[in-house]
């Protein structure tokens, strides 16, 4: 394995001007209503983790969970009042301001809820701005520009200004623009949430679609579990600056780690997270012909598999038959709850 390119090592952010000495004091056994009571404010409460490179990680919670300040820290658009924080192995409060600049430039992209477009500039113009800032030729900018505004499928409103699109074409230009300088870590604090449910659904699926094609290593948050369960490798569910459970969409909705993930999961369809294989039997006998890959969501299988007489073979990339699933497992799985998921 690489080296990870975000790691954070029990990163606490505490408002207050107390916060510092508390936290000393309180040896990391942050409690978040002592602190209160002693006029701190609790944003993050002992985060580790590490994101490798071109993963997905959701940040899920409701609001006032610590979100937006986690990636603040790690954007250091804050300083973290604990803990340590990694960028592609370098200690982040170890970076002198020349350098947290060029950082932030060059390696980093953000994209904002408030699309905050410059409302005199036209939709390329915009987008290009950020590259004007790292001093790129007026020229040179608005070709890239324009690539970035075909990527988004914006192209023919290039000259548009911001005040003639709608929310999600606003955010598509939000988003070419961070693009622009070519970030290779993606932080996104909740693009979608002012969007109305159904282009706000059509934008998360060009989201799926961008990274698929750019793999960037992203951290994406968002208030809305549906949201992290379609977009995220992995899953943080935080809670009151906690990071309650971190971990794939399937094992959260097969094994919360407590009673308040639980509640999230409750709802979830889970033939819409599982894949084949967290379900599939070992055994490979009595197979018939039909095989499915391991890796498929049991949604887009189940009509397959339950029209077969036969237990139907699970393959692996290579086609190696590597267990089995028959149609009784599908109907626990779908109707039966968490207790038959094994
Ligand atoms: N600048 C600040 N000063 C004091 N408290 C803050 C500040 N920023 C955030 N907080 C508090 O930190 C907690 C987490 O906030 P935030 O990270 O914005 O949550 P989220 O993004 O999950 O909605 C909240 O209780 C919020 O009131
Ligand atoms: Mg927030």
């Amino acid at each position: 394995m690489s080296e990870p390119v975000i790691k954070c090592e029990n990163v606490y952010k505490i408002f207050g001007a107390n916060a510092q000495k508390m936290l000393q004091d309180s040896n990391g056994n942050v409690d978040a209503k002592t602190f209160q009571e002693n006029g701190c404010i609790v944003g993050v409460n002992n985060a580790s983790f590490e994101v490798s490179k071109g993963e997905m990680l959701v940040v899920m919670g409701l609001s006032g969970s610590g979100k937006s300040t986690l990636l603040r820290c790690i954007s250091r658009l804050t300083d973290a009042t604990g803990g340590k924080i990694f960028i592609e192995g370098q200690d982040l409060l170890q970076l002198n301001n020349k350098d947290l600049i060029d950082l932030r430039r060059n390696k980093m992209g953000m994209v904002f809820q408030s699309f905050a477009l410059l409302p005199h500039k036209t939709v390329v113009e915009n987008i290009a701005f950020p590259l004007q800032i790292k001093g790129v030729k007026t020229e040179e900018s608005i070709r890239k520009a324009m690539d970035m505004v075909k990527l988004v499928g914006l192209d023919g409103r290039e000259n548009y200004f911001p005040r003639e699109l709608s929310g999600g074409q606003q955010q598509r230009v939000g988003i070419a623009r961070s693009l622009a300088v070519e970030p290779d870590i993606w932080f996104l604090d909740e693009p979608f949430s002012a969007l109305d449910p159904l282009i706000r659904k059509e934008m998360q699926d060009e989201f799926l679609r961008l990274q698929e094609k750019l793999q960037k290593t992203i951290m994406f948050i968002t208030h809305d579990f549906d949201e992290a369960l379609k977009l995220a490798d992995r899953i943080a569910i935080m809670k009151d600056g906690i990071i309650e459970q971190l971990d794939t969409p399937a094992n959260i909705v097969l094994n919360p780690a407590t009673e308040y993930v639980r509640k999230f999961t409750e709802e979830v369809p889970r033939e819409k997270v599982l894949l084949i294989e967290d379900v599939m039997d070992k055994s490979k006998e009595n197979l018939g012909d039909l095989k499915v890959s391991k890796d498929e969501i049991i949604e887009n299988v189940a009509e397959k598999i339950l029209t077969q007489e036969k237990t139907v073979a699970v393959i692996d990339k290579d086609k190696n038959i590597i267990g089995s699933i028959n149609p009784t497992k599908i109907i626990n799985t779908v109707f039966g709850g968490r207790k038959n998921n094994n």
